[in-house]
């Protein structure tokens, strides 16, 4: 069965399940409309796509672009579209991601992965039609300034040099400096990316832009400290994946650089600056969703 899509947490605030269930049916809905039909050509390649994308999934990267872009004012309405695609580049990530020759995972979101579901061919070339036609939604709607944050986040500098250093790293000995390094590159900069693309649509200025990078910075470090430390401390069917992967691969992790109590009592750290940051945000901003999503980073079980 799917991985629930609405993530909890103990306290999760009414508000923000409000907002999270609300803008995940609008990603959906918009996710449902750009994909091509899995009886359209290629028949097999379109049923793979779907397969990954309409699995279940959180929906954060999208979550956190439309909820920037509220929370500074913003009325664009490619936003909806936007988050669709970024959503697409992240699926695109965890198809090869669990590719045999990458994590070798089987499960994801609670279902067979698209290899094993399909097959190893269809899985790349999912994974490859998936970041194409993100491209493609992207530069009908997007400003330039989305499309260069975007670029920039996903590329050899960004989250395909966070999963080379990833995988260049296994059996090595982890140090928080190296896996900080990596986690920052594989994951962090999409989040922030995921941020800054809904401050550029709510047309804000470059120190403002700035600004939401601070508050998304910390939190994309976070988020991936807890994805270490939900694969030691987690349930597999909660997280609607393999538990036993980084041990396998011998994955360098925040557990393993520094211990767990160590890398929760991080992670909280790192939330609390992410609000700060928000502190920082001008006075007109609407922020309370955006610090409680800070919270549920750390709070999250899945
Ligand atoms: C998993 O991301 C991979 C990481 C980069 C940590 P998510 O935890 O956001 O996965 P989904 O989208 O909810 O499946
Ligand atoms: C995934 O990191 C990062 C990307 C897909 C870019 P992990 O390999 O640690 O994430 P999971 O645990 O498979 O979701
Ligand atoms: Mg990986
Ligand atoms: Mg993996």
């Amino acid at each position: 069965s799917p991985a629930p899509t609405m993530p909890s947490a103990p306290g999760m605030p009414a508000a923000l399940e409000r907002f999270w269930t609300d803008r995940v049916r609008r990603i959906d809905a918009e996710l449902e409309r750009l994909l091509p039909g899995s009886d359209a050509e290629p028949q097999r390649l379109h049923a793979a796509m779907r397969h990954a994308v309409l699995a279940g999934g959180k929906r954060l990267r999208p979550i956190l672009t439309m909820a920037v872009h509220e929370a500074l004012g913003g009325h664009h309405p490619a936003v909806n579209a936007v988050g669709a695609a970024i959503e697409m580049l992240h699926t695109y990530s965890l198809i090869h991601d669990d590719l045999p020759c990458m994590d070798d995972d089987d499960q994801r979101r609670g279902q067979p992965t698209v290899h094993v579901a399909f097959d190893e061919a269809t899985a790349v070339l999912a994974g490859d039609a998936l970041h194409v036609l993100a491209f493609e939604i992207l530069a009908d709607i997007a400003p330039i300034a989305v499309l260069q944050e975007i670029t920039r986040a996903i590329g050899t500098t960004g989250m395909l040099g966070g999963q080379m250093a990833d995988l260049e790293a296994e059996g090595t000995v982890a140090t928080e400096p190296v896996v900080a390094n990596i986690h920052r590159r594989k994951t962090g900069a999409l989040i922030i990316a995921s941020a800054t693309a809904g401050a550029h649509l709510a047309a804000v200025s470059p120190d403002v832009v700035q600004k939401v990078a601070d508050y998304a910075r910390p939190l994309g470090l976070a988020f991936q400290i807890v994805d270490d430390l939900l694969e030691v401390t987690g349930d597999a069917a909660r997280l609607g994946k393999s538990t036993t992967s980084d041990t396998k691969h011998h994955k360098v992790t925040y557990p393993a650089a520094i211990g767990v109590g160590p890398s929760w009592e991080r992670a909280r750290a790192l939330t609390g600056e992410a609000k700060v940051a928000l502190g920082q945000w001008p006075a007109e901003a609407d922020s309370a969703i955006l610090s409680a999503l800070a919270e549920f980073i750390v709070s999250r079980d899945h």
